[in-house]
């Protein structure tokens, strides 16, 4: 008998056919009616596989008598009812690590595609604008001050990146963190004042909820770029699109939302914003090492064995 698995969130069709292939799956994201679903499949479903973006709400969580663990296609805990799932101790996994480089890479990415207006630049060619038109200067990302929010795997491969730009670097935790060879700022306001590029990746949790706020934005400033590869939920989002547009701030590239897929109309036609659809972790070499944890914790808890990569 072949357990039965809930998928909240879609994954990558070869992961789907994986799922499929070793459980009775049951899809809630192309669901027209959810709770007639949650319902029928409900009483059954041991396990689920979902993303960071959806999670699984205490919603789901209580209409699944039977739930022993959620398996994670991500590193952010922040959409999952955390508190729900220890009081019944299901299991909960996540795929740490195997996105950590593509996730910097995109931080990267983002810095240089504000900075340099290569996105602008793109338009511009395509508009057909080169011939009798300059798309005027941009400016440099090499030697810039990097303030890291967040110094964890993902802060650190960012701050490794900067360092190959010769970009001095600071960063705000909790605390300091030993060795890391890079300067510690325990304010975040502190930091942003110290910093031409401002790259968010804290996790998102109760405490650092709308940690970027106005004031954190005024003090990167005019020229400063916020960078967001973390969650939407970290920014004052409101105030992001007032610092934008009142030029208090001087650009930003953001791969995360307070409302995914809704992306705050006022940004869409702003030159210095670069927008991404979450594709942070979605390369074809990440996404499959995530599947292989998702696919690996699942098959390690229904064997009777420890999951690969537990958060709970
Ligand atoms: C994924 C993420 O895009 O790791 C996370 O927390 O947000 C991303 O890697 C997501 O899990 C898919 O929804």
């Amino acid at each position: 008998m072949k357990p039965d698995v809930l998928i909240v969130e879609s994954m990558m069709p070869e992961t789907e056919a994986r799922l499929e292939a070793a459980y009775t799956v049951h899809r809630l994201y192309n669901t027209a009616d959810r709770a007639a679903l949650l319902k029928e499949a409900g009483p059954a479903v041991r396990g689920i596989a979902t993303g960071g973006r959806l999670g699984a709400s205490g919603d789901i969580i209580d209409a699944l008598p039977k739930l022993e663990i959620i398996a994670i296609n991500g590193v952010g805990t922040d959409a999952v009812d955390l508190e729900r799932a220890r009081a019944r101790g299901i299991r909960v996994t996540t795929t740490p690590d195997v996105l950590t480089e593509d996730v910097a890479d995109l931080a990267l990415g983002l810095m240089i595609a504000v900075s340099r207006r290569l996105c602008v630049g793109d338009r511009f060619v395509r508009g057909g604008r080169w011939p009798t038109a300059h798309m005027g200067l941009s400016a440099s990302v090499h030697g810039k001050r990097l303030g890291v929010f967040g110094l964890g795997h993902i802060g650190r491969a960012v701050a490794r990146r900067g360092t190959a730009f010769g970009m001095p670097i600071a960063y705000t935790d909790r605390g300091e963190v030993a060795d890391c060879g890079y300067r510690f700022e325990p304010d975040l306001v502190g930091l942003a004042k110290e910093s031409d590029f401002l790259v968010l990746a804290a996790s998102a949790t109760a405490e650092t909820h709308n940690i970027v706020s106005r004031t954190v934005m005024d003090a990167l400033g005019p020229s400063g770029i916020l960078i967001n590869v973390s969650r939407g939920s970290v920014v004052d989002e409101e105030a992001l699109v007032a610092a934008l547009a009142e030029k208090r701030l001087g650009g930003a590239g953001l791969d995360v939302f307070v409302h995914e897929p809704s992306v705050p109309q006022a940004l869409w036609s702003m030159d210095n914003v670069v927008l991404m659809p979450h594709q942070a972790s979605a390369t074809i070499e990440t996404r499959r090492a995530m599947a292989d944890l998702v696919l690996g914790n699942l098959a390690a808890h229904f064997a009777g064995r420890e999951p690969l990569t537990p958060v709970l």
